[in-house]
């Protein structure tokens, strides 16, 4: 076809059409030599179509100029139109392929007007590698009017050494010479390049080979730890490019590990590397740990597809070739690739996750918009958490950092639809589109929170927490998963209320076990805290509420990664373990008194029968009390005692303790019968035989039954366990498990006789027989107190509070606090009390003490007495 065309009163015949298929299309090429702006070209343009009422669109090569700045870096290359341009593209042929150039982490593309009528079009390179030598191509666009301009940008880049040792140990344990190979590769090879191989020391630099290949002996003689080479590549007289390699050497004083299958000997400290099976890309390394300890083998070798998938999305995060159809491609193959049933090696693990990194950079400069890529993406990340990934804790932590960050990334880059949901075995995301509520569950999570933003993303990751870095070796992770949450609003638009997020507990949590509501801080990778707070819900669900204006956030976008930690150990009052020391050295002191007083005012003291009685428990009581508190003291101040005194502690206070009760219970039945048959004496024979039994034989059987039951019985307890190692004391596992109970409900059943035993003291003393009808009321409240107080520390009813402490946590605030006090402080300085009810406060032993005292010291005294008189009736002489 010959076509007769006028363009700006010059006429041009078009002489050649390409043989396009298309009947109803025709390229033209036309060559104009003449000067004009480039919005005539559209204007004429714009008559010829709507003359010939077809679509033409017009490429123009020559109307804009490239200019090149390759001298230093960055590399810039810059194409000037006259005009003002709609939009301004890059692209570079490579291999004759035309490759897109976008913004990435090598190339920056700016399309900038300077004036009104004129268009800038930058591309500046950062860092280029070898793959950004080639044919650029500059395009803008003016409505239908493409300006195009080309130029090649040549990149001098120093070649790449390589330099190998064979073997990769020098063995001079015990050979004078051994045989080395070593050698330098040059990428891209050519012969251009003059190659030194140097041997370096610290003396002097020798050559080794005017080669790129050395092989020959060293004389163990003249290297000691390391053998240090260099590889010199002079391409031309002033341009040297060095590679050295330090090759271990073992001596014969040096630790080292033997070959095994494919590891060489290698000397302590050093890691051994081992290329891949064919089909697989990068290396193996091993090291060598100590005198014949391996390590774990590291295999880093990816599956070539894998690898070629990484280098794909690396060059789309440098910005090369970054189009919808490329990113597709790579979010698909990360699917298709991450099957775990593969067994993938620990390579193909972080090559799939540095994918995933690297689509989080390409997503920040290119807009992705589609539902399937973030389903792919979803999918894929899914798949790479159900792999094995590494044994090696700090490679799992710094890889599911990374995996964190990137899918926090994309999860906020990737566009997608209002309506959204997916679902994967380990990923699941949601959206709340536009509501004020937005409230969900995603796995067992239950997520609230009310906000203005236009969409908010929530996505639930499974099996993450257990992997991720925690700095606070006193908390570990409990919850299963973890909750990205996300949402698109300026602070103007949202200043951001609270936020509630429920999480289940993967187990329950124990009592006065703290939990602290955290998200992941990405630029410290660690859990964060501020701004969070637990609110106690119960024991498998912990509430957390976040205060979404104090979270930092970064522009508009706000992405957090919520989870729960729970502290290792309970939670400790403060100056309890203070006031248990000085409690428990009181009580040790005041017993060793209160014994030595008895003793030395036995004959006294025990004139009466009851007396006698009530002496002979009381000093039974004090003798167990002082030995369970030494008992308790001793391992309260030692840590970690080895394994039979841990266990001679925890069974010598379960008897002494239990011993203690039981003779407090003696105690009680005695004043209980005195009270109540005030006219039939209890008979000393009957006494006796009741309290040796109680006394001695009970918490014998019951410790012995005890400890028979949770320990050598197999299966009974719960996985023999009488005693933790830790503590030296009974073990507790929930309710109604745990050898605890053995010591709990003889004290429980005890405390609660003793406790009625008062009680009914009280009331015989409230009878108005018992009492002289002349004693008012406030007499009478004073004796009742001063009966409580006499009767507490010897019936060892303050160890009621001991079920207060038990079943109160920390969340009940105040209440929890008291009840913990009250009971350290009154336990503790049980042995104290004793000394002051039961000796100092009794007016016998005072009196007696007294009088003996003022047998040496010749004086007297006056004696008043404290207690009440009606107490001394029948029961007086018991109190
Ligand atoms: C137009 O020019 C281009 C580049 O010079 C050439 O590849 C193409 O074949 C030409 N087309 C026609 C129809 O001449
Ligand atoms: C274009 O025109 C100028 C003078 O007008 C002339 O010198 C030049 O050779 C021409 N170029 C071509 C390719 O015809
Ligand atoms: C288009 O047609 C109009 C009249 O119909 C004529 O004046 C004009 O020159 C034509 N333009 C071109 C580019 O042929
Ligand atoms: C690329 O990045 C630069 C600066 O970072 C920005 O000015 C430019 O608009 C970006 N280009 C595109 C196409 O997004
Ligand atoms: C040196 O190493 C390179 C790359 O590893 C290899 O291709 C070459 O054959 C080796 N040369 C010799 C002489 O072994
Ligand atoms: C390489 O060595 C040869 C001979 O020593 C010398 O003539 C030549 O200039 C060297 N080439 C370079 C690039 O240094
Ligand atoms: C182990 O292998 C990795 C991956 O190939 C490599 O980056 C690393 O440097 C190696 N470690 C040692 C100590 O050689
Ligand atoms: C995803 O799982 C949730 C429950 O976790 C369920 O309610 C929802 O219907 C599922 N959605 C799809 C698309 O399967
Ligand atoms: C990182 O952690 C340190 C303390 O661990 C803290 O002082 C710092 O503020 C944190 N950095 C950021 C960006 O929050
Ligand atoms: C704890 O709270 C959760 C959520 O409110 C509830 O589903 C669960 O039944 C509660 N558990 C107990 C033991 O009360």
């Amino acid at each position: 076809m010959f076509l007769n065309c006028c363009f700006l009163s010059i006429c041009y015949i078009i002489t050649h059409t390409d043989g396009s298929d298309d009947k109803n299309s025709a390229k033209f090429n036309v060559t104009l030599n003449a000067s004009f702006k480039a919005t005539q070209l559209e204007k004429v343009i714009g008559e010829l179509e709507h003359n010939s009422t077809s679509t033409i669109t017009v490429e123009t090569e020559g109307l804009v100029e490239m200019s090149i700045h390759s001298e230093s870096e960055p590399y810039t290359l810059s194409c000037q139109a006259e005009d003002m341009m709609s939009e301004c593209s890059w692209s570079i042929r490579k291999e004759s392929e035309e490759v897109v150039v976008w913004n990435g982490s090598t190339a920056t593309v700016r399309c900038v007007h300077p004036s009104t009528s004129s268009t800038q079009a930058t591309l500046s390179l950062s860092n280029p590698d070898r793959l950004w030598s080639g044919l650029y191509t500059c395009t803008l666009r003016s409505g239908r009017v493409l300006y195009k301009a080309s130029g090649d940008l040549p990149i001098p880049l120093p070649p790449d050494l390589t330099l190998k040792s064979n073997p990769e140990n020098l063995d001079c344990s015990s050979d004078a010479k051994q045989r080395i190979r070593v050698n330098c590769s040059v990428s891209p090879p050519s012969d251009v390049y003059n190659i030194t191989l140097y041997v370096l020391s610290d003396k002097k630099t020798e050559v080794m080979s005017k080669d790129a290949v050395f092989t020959g002996d060293i004389n163990c003689k003249d290297v000691a730890d390391y053998l240090n080479t260099a590889c010199e590549v002079t391409n031309n007289p002033d341009e040297k490019h060095f590679k050295t390699l330090t090759v271990p050497v073992i001596t014969s004083t040096d630790d080292f590990c033997d070959s095994v299958s494919e590891w060489p000997r290698t000397k302590k400290g050093v890691t051994a590397t081992r290329s891949c099976e064919p089909g697989r890309v990068g290396q193996k390394n091993r090291t060598c740990k100590g005198k014949h300890v391996w390590g774990p083998v590291e295999n880093y070798c990816a599956r070539e597809e894998i690898a070629k998938l990484l280098n794909k999305a690396e060059n789309l995060a440098k910005g090369f070739g970054v189009t919808p159809e490329r990113i597709r491609e790579v979010f698909l193959d990360m699917k298709n690739f991450s099957d775990p049933k593969l067994e993938p090696t620990l390579g193909d693990v972080t090559s799939l996750i540095n994918t995933l990194d690297y689509m989080k950079h390409v997503s920040k400069d290119f807009v992705i918009k589609s539902d399937s890529d973030m389903e792919h993406f979803i999918d894929a990340s899914s798949s790479i958490l159900s792999m094995h990934w590494s044994d090696d804790a700090h490679v799992n932590q710094s890889l599911s950092a990374k995996y964190l960050q990137a899918v926090e990334g994309l999860t906020q880059n990737i566009q997608v639809n209002q309506s959204t949901e997916l679902n994967s075995t380990n990923l699941l995301f949601q959206l709340c589109p536009r509501e004020p509520t937005c409230s969900r569950n995603l796995l067992g999570i239950n997520v609230a929170l009310i906000s203005s933003a236009q969409q908010v993303k929530l996505m639930a990751i499974d099996r993450l927490t257990d992997w991720l870095p925690n700095d606070d070796a006193t908390t570990v992770s409990c919850s299963d998963a973890l909750v990205v949450v996300q949402e698109n609003a300026s602070r103007e638009e949202d200043p951001g209320t609270k936020m509630t997020i429920e999480f289940p507990l993967t187990s329950e949590r124990p009592q006065n076990h703290k939990i602290v509501c955290v998200y992941w801080q990405t630029s410290n990778n660690t859990w964060a805290r501020e701004g969070c707070r637990w609110i106690h819900k119960n024991n498998t669900h912990a509430l957390c509420e976040c205060d979404r204006a104090s979270l930092d956030r970064t522009g508009t976008a706000r992405t957090r990664t919520f989870s729960t930690l729970m502290s290792r150990v309970p939670v400790e009052l403060d100056g309890l373990n203070t006031i248990t020391l000085v409690g428990l050295g009181a009580s040790i002191c005041s017993l060793i008194i209160f014994l030595a007083i008895e003793c030395f005012l036995w004959k006294a003291v025990a004139k009466t029968k009851l007396s006698h009685f009530r002496h002979t428990a009381l000093v039974n009581i004090a003798t167990f009390l002082l030995l369970a508190d030494c008992i308790f003291l001793a391992s309260a101040v030692t840590e970690h005692l080895p394994e039979p005194f841990c266990l001679i502690l925890a069974v010598a206070k379960h008897f002494f303790y239990l011993a203690m009760f039981f003779w407090m219970l003696c105690l009680s039945i005695v004043l209980l019968h005195q009270v109540i048959f005030i006219f039939q004496p209890l008979r000393a024979k009957v006494f006796f035989t009741l309290s040796a039994t109680i006394g001695y034989i009970c918490p014998l059987v019951t410790v012995g039954i005890a400890y028979v039951y949770y320990e050598v019985i197999p299966g009974s307890g719960d996985s023999s366990s009488y005693h933790n190692r830790e503590t030296c004391w009974l073990t507790y596992k929930g309710s109604m498990k745990g050898s605890i109970y053995s010591f709990m409900v003889p004290v429980g059943v005890i405390t609660l006789m003793n406790l009625f035993s008062m009680v009914v003291v009280i009331v015989t003393l409230l009878r108005p027989t018992f009492s002289e009808s002349k004693t008012d009321d406030r007499e009478m409240v004073k004796s009742i107190i001063k009966v409580i107080v006499i009767l507490s520390p010897i019936f060892g009813v303050t160890w009621a509070l001991g079920f207060g402490v038990f079943v109160t946590d920390l969340t009940d605030g105040p209440l929890w606090m008291i009840i913990n006090y009250a009971f350290t402080i009154t336990n503790t300085f049980q042995g104290f009390f004793i000394l002051l009810t039961g000796c100092i406060g009794e007016r016998k032993v005072r009196e007696e003490f007294l009088k003996t005292v003022s047998l040496f010291v010749s004086s007297s005294y006056h004696l008043h007495s404290d207690l009440p008189d009606t107490l001394y009736l029948n029961a007086s002489e018991f109190l």
